[in-house]
This record gives structure tokens, C-alpha cells and sequence, in this order.
């Protein structure tokens, strides 16, 4: 008896180290990144939810070779309790069969998925950027899903341009005179003949809704959830108020960084100022990162220049923004979520996280090839 009680000891034991080698302990940016089935993790332009004691990752899942970009299967879903050893929890929101006319349809484009809690409803928000089958990047929309169940399946409500019909509350007279220079004229998203604002893009779209590219969500203390969106051709962002649902605009919104090009936000507030981390607009290919800070959410925001230190190409570590996660239980512990694109083979797309530095107003990035939470 007492040699069988030593011998279940010896294996429990084993087990247990077996099990502990295969524990990620530290963040390896750029490397592959295994989940708990061994497969690199398929979660790009994605964002986290701290929920319950749990993180749930959601992002773009992503297939083989060049036209891996599109969504061929849907918003991908990830939990972890450590943020290092990430459990596969399956397709949150799964496209619709091709042929189904759905905006959502296998094809689609739909990019950097957000979730969001609404404590009102207990349930879960999801927004996306969406362009439907074949129009390429001209749909501008952004897309809105619930679900009762965290890990979903969500169900997809709609997609719009947000805002129709409303003026940013930031809006100048001339604005709101109406007159667009060059009627219903669309620049492509790289860059503009003139300022936003002389080509009034605002009025441009104020019947059918502002464009609506690169996005994030963001849900201040007092519950209030914020859209912020690439606009007016990508050369505008947005932020815009939703309602309590989480589930449409309100019509209040400001425009920030007139001009500037603003893509791939990532926002967090911390001692009670508001940050952004933004890109250029340079598509796949990565350029360098821009940062500003705020003392109201909707503005003003001040400029605060590239946050990375020691990135000797200008390019944010070869990433682009799509996060910035604040660690469960340790204060000041904030880390940046960037996607090394591989648009190739888009499903081999890396991730960049690497832990947030402060002094005094500003917040910065250094490179580790490998590191863990302190
Ligand atoms: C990037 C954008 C990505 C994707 C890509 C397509 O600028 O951040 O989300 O839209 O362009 O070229």
C-alpha cells in the first residue's frame, strides 16, 4: 500500500513538472507565440478584455498566404489568467457563408475587433472596421455585434458609417455653412489635395455618416464607452460617444489631429489623463508610432511626439499599434499590443508587446527581446 501511495507521489509529481515545462513564462516579442494546442496564436489588430479574473484576447484571424487578409473565417477569441499562456477559445464571431449577401460575408474585409462589458445589459460589445466584399477599402463602416457569452458566438446587428446627420461638437462655422468644394469626391485614404478642412470632408459625408477605418473602443471610469476612428479619408480621427447599449452613436463626437493621418489608436487613461498611441497611414507596412495625452477625452489632445526609445529604424519595432492593455492588479503596469504585419502569408503575423514607461506626463517604449511582468 505504501509503495503504491509513493509511487502515485512520484507520478502526480511528474505530471505536474511536465505540465510546468510547458508554461510560457515570459513575453518573446516577434517570436512565435503558441496557444495551449501548440499553434501560433491567430488574434491580429486585436484587443483584450479583463473580465472576472480572465483576459480574453479577440482579434482578426487570419489565413494562409496573400489573401489571408480578408476575413475568411471571423474574430477569434483567446483567455488567459496570466497573459502568457493563452487557451483557445474559438471563433467569436464567424463570417457568413459566402453567397449570403451579409456584410459580414466570408470575403469581407473586417479588421482591428474591439470587446467591450456593458454592465447595464451584462452583456458583450463587439465594434470592427468593416469593408464589404469587393469595394476594397471604400465602405469605411464599422461594424457592432453582442453577445451574452464572453467568448461569444456574438451576433452581428449592422454596419454604418457613424454619426450621420450630426456635427462634431468641435465643428466651425464654415463647416456647417455646408459648402464641400469638390461635391462627393473621395481621396483614396493616403493623403488629401488640401487640409480636411478646407475640402470640408465633414459635410462631405454628413447625410450618410463619417468614414470609419482603423478604431478602437474605450470605457472611461464613469462607464461612458468611447468609438475612436480613422475618418474623413484616414486623415481625421474621431472619438464619439456611444450610447448606454454600447451598441450605436449618440451624435457627440470631436474631430482630433486634423490632417495628421492618424491611424491604428490605441487609448488608456492613467491618473486620470487620457493617452493615445497612434501610426502613420502607410498600410502594411510599418512607420513610426506618434503619442498624445488629454485631460478630457474629447479633447484638446496634445501631441507628445514617438514614444519608442531606441528604434533606430523609426518604424515602432517594426509594429503597429492595436492596444494598450493595463495589467490586472499592478499599478502603472501597462503594456503596448503592436502587430508586426506579414501580409504575405497574413497568418504569420507577429505580435510586439512590450511594457509601458512613465515620467511625468509622458509615457515610453523600449525594446526587449524577451521579458516578464515585475
Ligand atoms: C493599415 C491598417 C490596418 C489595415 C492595413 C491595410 O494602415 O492599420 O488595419 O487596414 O492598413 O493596408
Amino acid at each position: 500500500m505504501k509503495n503504491k501511495l509513493f509511487s502515485l507521489l512520484i507520478a502526480a509529481i511528474i505530471l505536474l513538472s511536465c505540465d510546468n515545462s510547458n508554461k510560457i513564462r515570459s513575453f518573446e516579442p516577434g517570436e512565435i507565440w503558441p496557444d495551449n494546442n501548440g499553434i501560433h496564436i491567430n488574434a491580429h489588430g486585436g484587443g483584450i478584455l479583463f473580465h472576472k479574473g480572465k483576459y480574453y484576447w479577440f482579434g482578426e484571424h487570419k489565413t494562409e498566404g496573400n489573401t489571408g487578409n480578408v476575413a475568411n473565417v471571423g474574430v477569434h477569441c483567446y483567455s488567459s489568467k496570466d497573459l502568457y499562456n493563452w487557451q483557445d477559445e474559438g471563433i467569436a464571431l464567424a463570417v457568413m457563408p459566402e453567397g449570403s449577401g451579409s456584410p459580414i460575408e466570408k470575403g469581407c474585409i473586417l479588421e482591428r475587433p474591439k470587446v467591450i462589458y456593458n454592465k447595464k445589459n451584462n452583456n458583450y460589445v463587439m465594434w470592427f472596421h468593416l469593408e464589404p466584399k469587393g469595394g476594397g477599402y471604400t465602405g469605411a463602416l464599422s461594424g457592432v455585434a453582442v453577445s451574452d457569452n464572453i467568448t461569444g458566438p456574438y451576433a452581428f446587428l449592422r454596419a454604418a458609417r457613424p454619426n450621420a446627420g450630426h456635427w462634431p461638437l468641435n465643428a466651425s462655422e464654415q463647416m456647417k455653412s455646408g459648402a464641400i468644394p469638390s461635391e462627393g469626391k473621395y481621396y483614396g485614404g493616403g493623403s488629401l489635395p488640401a487640409h480636411p478642412d478646407s475640402l470640408n470632408l465633414v459635410a462631405r459625408d454628413f447625410g450618410g455618416g463619417q468614414m470609419a477605418r482603423d478604431m478602437t473602443l474605450f470605457v472611461d471610469d464613469d462607464q461612458k464607452a468611447y468609438h475612436i476612428y480613422s475618418s474623413e479619408d484616414n486623415s481625421t480621427l474621431h472619438i464619439a460617444l456611444l450610447n448606454d447599449d454600447y451598441t450605436d452613436h449618440t451624435g457627440i463626437y470631436t474631430r482630433q489631429f486634423l490632417g495628421r493621418f492618424m491611424e491604428a489608436p490605441a487609448m488608456f487613461k492613467k491618473d486620470s489623463k487620457y493617452y493615445l498611441m497612434m501610426s502613420g497611414c502607410t498600410g502594411w507596412a510599418p512607420n513610426q508610432a506618434r503619442s498624445a495625452v488629454a485631460d478630457d477625452i474629447l479633447g484638446e489632445w496634445t501631441e507628445l511626439g514617438d514614444p519608442c526609445i531606441g528604434d533606430n529604424d523609426k518604424k515602432t519595432f517594426h509594429s503597429q499599434s492595436t492596444f494598450i492593455l493595463p495589467v490586472q492588479g499592478r499599478k502603472n503596469q501597462y503594456i503596448y499590443m503592436g502587430d508586426r504585419w506579414t501580409p504575405k502569408n497574413a497568418i504569420d503575423g507577429r505580435y510586439i508587446w512590450l511594457p509601458l514607461e512613465f515620467e511625468g506626463d509622458k509615457f515610453f517604449i523600449r525594446q526587449h527581446n524577451e521579458w516578464s511582468l515585475k
